[in-house]
């Protein structure tokens, strides 16, 4: 069976680069226009096929959860008030995926909240989308890499290519073009010198993996910034089995960054229709043109 029913979404950092508005709400909550990042998130996952959310978290992340959940106050106000559209939305959000909460009781890196998700996800091949990293595209980027995990029945990484002065930011993969998107993988290295690094395709947080990653990931010590990295378990599951990065389609937005999230808050208030002409108005008011 390779069908891809569950995505794990790592949500359990402390979202430093944010402070101080992540001192009492979870970055993930902090919306792109009126969407809050998460949000955008699952719903990527979802036009993927994918219904089971496993949402890895810590403390003071219950307002994600509840997100998801119905407000049955807030819908019984906007019922009797008559406004059906905005009833529409918020029934919309509580609908829209089964939410399954695990706790990352400490904070131990990215490998190590993957691997808290293992007895939700079983012995099945699953997705795993980060909340910073918003990706815009016509495919939902999740599904190009589902398409790849079912026809090739191999664990798929997104990749982008990123110039020689950012590599030292991202996991990059190396390996033997496989086709114009596709890479055969044989080398992953966790933010390298630029010097060290085996190509410039970087992985900003897009993966389908076989269950065999949780065998990795227990094997896997701590490596850069002490935490149990999850590009040094795929490392691990390159020399077991077939690793495959792809080059997906889409337009990448790094939400985690202060300068990267106004990017793409403008990028996606321009693209709705309602907001577009007065955003273009207060631009020019800003830049004085
Ligand atoms: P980051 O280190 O980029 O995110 O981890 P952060 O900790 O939230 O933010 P900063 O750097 O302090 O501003 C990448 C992803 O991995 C998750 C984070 O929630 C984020 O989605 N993560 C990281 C965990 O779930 N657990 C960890 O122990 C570390």
């Amino acid at each position: 069976m390779n069908k891809i029913r569950k995505a794990v979404i790592p949500a359990a950092g402390l979202g430093t680069r944010f402070l101080p508005a992540t001192k009492a709400i979870p970055k993930e909550m902090i919306p792109i226009v009126d969407i809050p990042m998460i949000q955008h998130i699952v719903e990527e996952a979802v036009r993927a096929g994918i219904d089971d959310i496993v949402l890895v978290t810590a403390r003071h992340k219950e307002p994600i959860e509840n997100h998801f959940d119905y407000n049955y106050e807030l819908d019984d106000i906007l019922e009797k008030k008559g406004k059906k559209d905005l009833l529409d939305v918020s029934k919309a959000v509580g609908g829209m995926c089964n939410l399954i909460a695990i706790r990352q009781k400490h904070p131990l890196g990215l490998g190590h909240a993957v691997l808290c998700a293992e007895s939700a996800v079983g012995n099945e091949p699953f997705a795993v989308l980060l909340g910073d990293d918003l990706i815009d595209s016509e495919v939902p980027c999740t599904k190009q890499l589902v398409d790849i995990y079912e026809k090739e029945n191999a664990s798929v990484v997104g990749v982008m290519e990123v110039p020689a002065s950012e590599v030292s930011k991202y996991g990059i993969v190396g390996g033997m073009m496989l086709g114009p998107r596709l890479m055969e993988v044989d080398r992953l290295v966790e933010k390298p010198a630029s010097k060290d690094a085996p190509s410039r395709f970087a992985i900003p947080g897009r993966y389908v993996l076989s269950p065999s990653i949780f065998k990795c990931l227990r094997e896997t010590k701590p490596g850069k910034g002490g935490e149990i990295q999850l590009t040094d378990a795929l490392q691990l599951l390159a020399g077991r089995e077939r690793l495959l990065a792809y080059q997906f389609e889409g337009v990448r937005y790094d939400t985690g960054d202060r300068l990267g999230f106004i990017d793409a808050t403008l990028a996606y208030a321009l693209k709705r229709p309602e907001l577009a002409d007065g955003v273009r108005a207060v631009m020019r008011k800003h830049l004085g043109s």
